[in-house]
Parts: structure tokens; C-alpha cells; sequence
């Protein structure tokens, strides 16, 4: 040795939210594989793929053995087992050979899901040994900073029972929904990125202590691209959770190639 360290990347975190896309599993197969690829080439990289519940078999099978590659599900019951025709459980999940639960997309709660039911469901996944990405995220700006209470109530009550052992499987992803699903010159500027990046780790010092603060991962989410995703680095970001472009094989490839 000596003593001279290798120059090292920085590990980013690339979760993909693969939403109610693509229409075949030949196709998922596709996006799997151009992702796995990707990873192995670029080693600072760490892939998450959140899949629809019916891929999750074959996503894990794809997956498996690959340290810096996992499956995620979108979603799952409150409720461990019972009497709930069409839910799945995070038990069963766990079972499936997924690692990762989205909990609280906007999407979903824009479907009904209130503070409480996400609080439920983080809990759901912990008891089940998985791990929570957590999302969190404004539904509009304001001059007041009302945007701010908002976000400080959403991640309060989605973590309330949570202890700090547990803190070490859950990751936050930031994702403003005025920026989800926009081109990506609309996603959110860096600048306003950072703020909101220190402002999650403030809320959660103030419950778990300035360490575990730091420890714990926070992604963006919103309208991220090929063209824009280095940038949110800046931003003192640990990710990206990705939406429309991780459903699309060549986008999500050139994304990892950026950064
Ligand atoms: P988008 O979605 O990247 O398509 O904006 C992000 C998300 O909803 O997680």
C-alpha cells in the first residue's frame, strides 16, 4: 500500500418507480437487464427497481445475487393478512424476494391514502423485515412557508412509532408533486432542492439526534431525465427516485451513464 486512496465516487442511490408501466413482462425483462448492466459497469451506482406486484417474481430473479442491484413494490396492505380481496401484504412481498416498499407516492395519496394510512403502511414493512421509501413532498408553493409545516406534519406522523433502530431502513424521497410528471426543464432548481434537503434532516434530528439525521438517505423525485440528473447532486442529495424515464430502458441507462 501506499497510502495513496483511489479516487472514489461518491454512492448514488437510483431508484426507479416503474408505476403501471410496461404492458408486457418481455418488456420489463428488458428495462432489468439494461439496468443491471448499467449498474455493474458503474460502481458507485446502487439500483433499486420498483416494479408492478406481477413482475416482482421475475424482477427478483433478474436481481438476484447482485449486491448493488434490488426490487422494489409500489405500495401493500396495512394489514398483514385478512379479509382485504386485492391487497397484498408486505409479508408476502417479503416472501416474493423484493427488498423495498414505496410508501406514500403522491399518486397514492392523491387516491385516498391519508398521513395515517402511510403511517400504517411504513409500519407494515418494517414488521416485515423490508425496507421503506418514503415519500414525502409538497402539493404546491406558497410565500408563507405553509409548504414547509406540510412536509414537516408528513414526515412526522409517517415516522410516529418508528424507533431510531429502524430509522436505518427507511429512505426519503423529496418529490414536490408540482414537479412529478413535467418536462424536465420544470423540475425543481437545485437551489431549492438544497433547502428542502436540509430542512428533512432538521425534522429529523429534531426526533432522532443530529447523527441518524445524516445517515439516513433523502432522494429527489420529479421530472428527472438524462439531462438533468446530475445537477440534483448539487443539491446535496443521496438519489434520484425516477419515474417515466425508469420505464424506459434507453433513458434510465443514459441517466446512470451520467452521473
Ligand atoms: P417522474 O415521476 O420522474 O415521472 O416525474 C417521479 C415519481 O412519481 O416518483
Amino acid at each position: 500500500m501506499n497510502g495513496i486512496l483511489p479516487f472514489m465516487k461518491q454512492k448514488r442511490i437510483i431508484a426507479g418507480n416503474w408505476k403501471l408501466y410496461p404492458d408486457s413482462p418481455e418488456e420489463a425483462r428488458a428495462i432489468l437487464l439494461a439496468v443491471r448492466k448499467a449498474t455493474e459497469k458503474n460502481k458507485h451506482i446502487q439500483s433499486i427497481v420498483c416494479v408492478p406486484f406481477l413482475y416482482t417474481r421475475d424482477a427478483v430473479r433478474i436481481a438476484v445475487g447482485r449486491k448493488r442491484f434490488s426490487i422494489g413494490a409500489q405500495n401493500c396492505a396495512i394489514e398483514d393478512r385478512g379479509a382485504y380481496t386485492g391487497e397484498i401484504s408486505a409479508v408476502q412481498l417479503s416472501y416474493s424476494g423484493v427488498s423495498y416498499v414505496i410508501v406514500g407516492h403522491s399518486e397514492r395519496r392523491a387516491m385516498g391514502e391519508t398521513d395515517d394510512v402511510v403511517n400504517k403502511k411504513v409500519q407494515a414493512v418494517l414488521r416485515s423485515g423490508l425496507k421503506v421509501i418514503l415519500c414525502i413532498g409538497e402539493k404546491e408553493r406558497d410565500d408563507h412557508g405553509h409548504y414547509l409545516a406540510f412536509v414537516e406534519r408528513q414526515i412526522t406522523s409517517a415516522l410516529h412509532g418508528v424507533g431510531a433502530p429502524d430509522l436505518s431502513r427507511i429512505i426519503v424521497a423529496y418529490e414536490p408533486v408540482w414537479a412529478i410528471g413535467k418536462p424536465s426543464r420544470e423540475a425543481m432548481a437545485p437551489h431549492q432542492l438544497h433547502e428542502m434537503t436540509i430542512f428533512v434532516r432538521k425534522i429529523i434530528s429534531q426526533q432522532y439526534g443530529t447523527k441518524l439525521a445524516f445517515t439516513i438517505p433523502i432522494l429527489y423525485g420529479g421530472s428527472v431525465g438524462p439531462d438533468n440528473a446530475a445537477s440534483f447532486f448539487e443539491a446535496g442529495v443521496d438519489g434520484l427516485l425516477i419515474g417515466r424515464a425508469s420505464a424506459d430502458a434507453q433513458a434510465i441507462v443514459s441517466i446512470i451513464e451520467s452521473l
